[in-house]
């Protein structure tokens, strides 16, 4: 017996329609999977339950269930890709689903990261994992478990507050005095905060004398929350002279 392809073979046929008529409704892929989360995240996930992204949503259908079969049936992430950006653009006009949430670039991000996870085994790791964390408080005792944990900041930097000792990056023990060179001053704001924060999020503007820049990842504004960027602020600040 043939399997029907189903949706995905109804939908396709649609979109083919609308290629046609339309131009280029389906584009290549080339979706970034950390800007689809975080869209998914506040455009999607209060409606859809979708294991990797942690939602929960009732309202739409279950996006894992959705597209079990056509993963177990060996359609290829591009094609489911394509559907749901095609769906994101043209809902069920009769449905309750919103049309035209996101469009372009955006439709394609999240769509590229719904085929990437639905009815995958697992759970998101590294950036897609750090994307859309929680809320934290912004405490110093939040901000030590950052730097010991999803930063990772301890690989590369000792700090005795943490109990960490890499060696790629500069000793934090004495920060304080790092950020009152002039130099610094100039580029990363007069007070420690500010100095942090800039270190944290544009790690290249000043490189301390003896390092290069290129290796201090300069990701930390997208793969951690503000919230978790505040808490190491103040971690940092407390613990360094
Ligand atoms: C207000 C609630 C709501 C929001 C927000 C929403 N959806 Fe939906 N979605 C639905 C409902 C309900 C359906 C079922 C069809 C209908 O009634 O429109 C659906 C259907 C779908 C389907 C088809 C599933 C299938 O079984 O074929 C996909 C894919 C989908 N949504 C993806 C998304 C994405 C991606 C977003 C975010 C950009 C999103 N939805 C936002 C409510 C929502
Ligand atoms: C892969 C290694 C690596 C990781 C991971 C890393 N850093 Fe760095 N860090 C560096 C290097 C190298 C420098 C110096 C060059 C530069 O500023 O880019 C630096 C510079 C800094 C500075 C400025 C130090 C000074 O003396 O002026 C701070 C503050 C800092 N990092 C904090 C962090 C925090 C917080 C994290 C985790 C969120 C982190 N780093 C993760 C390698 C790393």
């Amino acid at each position: 017996m043939v399997k029907p392809l189903g949706r995905i073979y109804t939908l396709m046929a649609g979109a083919l329609i609308v290629i046609s008529l339309g131009g280029c409704a389906l584009k290549h892929a080339t979706g970034n999977l950390v800007t689809g989360k975080k869209l998914f995240a506040t455009n999607c996930a209060s409606c859809h339950t979708l294991s990797h992204a942690n939602s929960t949503g009732t309202v739409g259908p279950n996006l894992d269930d959705a597209f079990r079969q056509d993963r177990a049936d060996g359609v290829k992430s591009t094609s489911i890709e394509g559907l749901v950006d095609y769906w994101i653009q043209w809902p069920n006009t009769q449905g309750v689903m919103p049309s035209m949430l996101l469009k372009g670039q955006d439709a394609q991000d999240v769509a590229a990261y719904v085929a990437a996870v639905a009815a995958e085994p697992g759970q998101d790791t590294g950036a897609l994992a750090a994307a859309v964390a929680a809320k934290v408080s912004p405490t110093p005792a939040v901000g030590k478990t950052i730097f010991t944990g999803v930063g990772s900041c301890g690989s590369c930097h000792t700090l005795s507050a943490a109990a960490t000792t890499g060696t790629v990056g500069p000793n934090l023990n004495s920060l304080k005095e790092a950020c009152a060179a002039p130099a610094s001053q100039k580029v990363r704001g007069s007070t420690l905060e500010k100095c942090l924060h800039t270190a944290i999020t544009n790690p290249y503007a000043y490189i301390p004398p003896g390092y290069k820049s290129g290796i201090m990842p300069d990701t930390f504004s997208k793969t951690l929350s503000p919230s978790q960027i505040q808490a190491l602020v103040a971690f940092l600040s407390s613990v360094t002279h």
